[in-house]
């Protein structure tokens, strides 16, 4: 891959936090035999060799709920051949087993490409109980077994990545329409692991097109829908600590991203669709410097956000515009209730609000759930009732 490098950044306490970058070429040749003489101040090429070896000791999640099995299919046909795939679903099992359905689709993926592929249900009720035994029960419901949402599975699939002994962690949605879009998501989590190879890297993906029909004609829309203001809300946020307007926060609610199982284990999650968005607020709270609580042992190590944008235009199934306006809740939510928001900053973003649903008076944020940092769990002990659980499965399913 030749990718541009790191231009802008902003630096708060030991979170840095790199300005997107351009990928120049996907695939920019092995090792041997190429002229490197083009790797100069603003670009560098990264062998394919380096990429695969990322990919050996990276797990994908691919949270599933009620797709398309063709669509599912894709999404797996994209994933680079190294990696771990971990499929989390909480497709429903009645009337009709869905569940059933992904798995024999997934079986069959498997039997043509001789790959392993770990595939759980979320109500699965020996990971849940590894999980209570570990003292992590806010996760769970009233019969026990771990709550529904996207990010609930996302917690399972880290726990599950770091039980499978991999370093790195990505996330690929299963509704994605383009095979050749989630293989480049891949390579370029493994670029930003090799450009950033720390513990405490973080990868976040901004596409580069989203294309839609308009007046009968296609038409490639930059921005999301509810990524414009959750990136607008992180950047008045660091420009209020930093004194500088800034607009290096290009990736606030990206569902694509890959950080190392280490950094997701030290990490809060918050709830359904504020996951990422809360990501990026929940490691400044913890390691800006920024609140007075913070230990001074937490910012030892500097924590690295790499922004890359993909070349695919990115296509995945509509759910409609309720789910948007929720999803744009819930990400200002967690940025609104942080205590790192300032004052001045909560108003603007209840006005915006109100302007937005077109109502008189100011509207707050109500609170999303945001689960405990998951270095509370006690990962030894999820990781040997864990063994118990599934440790039949993961023999069979190592093909
Ligand atoms: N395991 C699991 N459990 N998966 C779920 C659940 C659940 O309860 N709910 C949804 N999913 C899966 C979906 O099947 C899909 O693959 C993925 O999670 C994302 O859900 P979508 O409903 O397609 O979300 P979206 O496309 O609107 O939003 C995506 O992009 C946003 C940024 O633009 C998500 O990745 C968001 O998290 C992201 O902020
Ligand atoms: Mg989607």
């Amino acid at each position: 891959m030749r990718i541009e490098t790191q231009r802008e950044s902003e630096r708060l306490g030991a979170v840095q936090i790199h300005g997107l970058q351009k990928v120049y070429e996907l695939d920019s040749g092995e090792h041997y035999g190429y002229d490197d003489s083009y790797n100069n101040s603003v670009i560098q090429r990264i062998s394919s060799e380096a990429l695969y070896e990322k990919q050996k000791q990276m797990a994908i999640v691919v949270p599933v709920k009620n797709e398309r099995l063709k669509l599912i299919e894709g999404v797996l046909v994209g994933i680079p051949s190294p990696c771990q795939i971990i499929v989390v679903s909480n497709s429903p099992r009645g009337p009709v087993d869905r569940f059933e359905m992904e798995k024999d689709a997934i079986e069959n993926f498997c039997r043509f490409t001789n790959k392993r592929v770990t595939v759980v249900h979320q109500k699965d009720v020996g990971i849940a109980k590894a999980i209570e035994l570990a003292g992590y029960t806010e996760l769970l419901d009233d019969k026990g077994l771990v709550r529904s949402g996207k990010a609930e599975g996302m917690i399972m699939g880290t726990l599950l990545a770091k039980w499978l002994g991999k370093k790195y962690l990505g996330f690929v949605d299963s509704d994605n329409y383009f095979p050749g879009a989630v293989h480049e998501y891949v390579q370029e989590y493994a670029a930003g692991f090799v450009m950033h190879d720390t513990d405490n890297t973080f990868v976040r993906i901004s596409w580069h097109s989203k294309p839609k029909i308009m007046e009968n004609s296609l038409f490639f829309a930059k921005w999301g829908r509810s990524s414009v203001h959750s990136n607008n809300a992180l950047n008045r946020l660091l420009a209020h600590y930093t004194g500088y307007e800034t607009e290096v926060v290009k990736t606030g609610n990206a569902g694509e991203h890959a950080l190392t199982v280490d950094l997701a284990l030290n990490i809060e999650y918050a709830a359904g669709y504020a996951v990422e968005t809360h990501h990026f607020i929940n490691l400044l709270e913890m390691y800006s410097g920024i609140l007075d609580e913070t230990e001074p042992t937490a910012f030892r190590d500097k924590i690295t956000i790499c922004q890359i944008e993909s070349r695919n235009p990115h296509l995945h199934e509509s759910k409609g515009d309720d789910h948007v306006e929720d999803m744009i809740d819930a990400s200002l939510s967690v940025i609104y209730n942080s205590p790192l928001c300032p004052e001045l900053l909560k108003r603007e973003l209840a006005s915006e609000k109100a302007r937005r649903l077109k109502v008189e008076e100011t509207e707050s944020f109500d609170k999303v759930k945001v689960y405990g940092n998951l270095n509370t769990l006690n990962i030894g002990v999820f990781l040997e009732n864990c063994e118990k659980a599934l440790g039949n499965a993961k023999v069979e399913l190592s093909v």
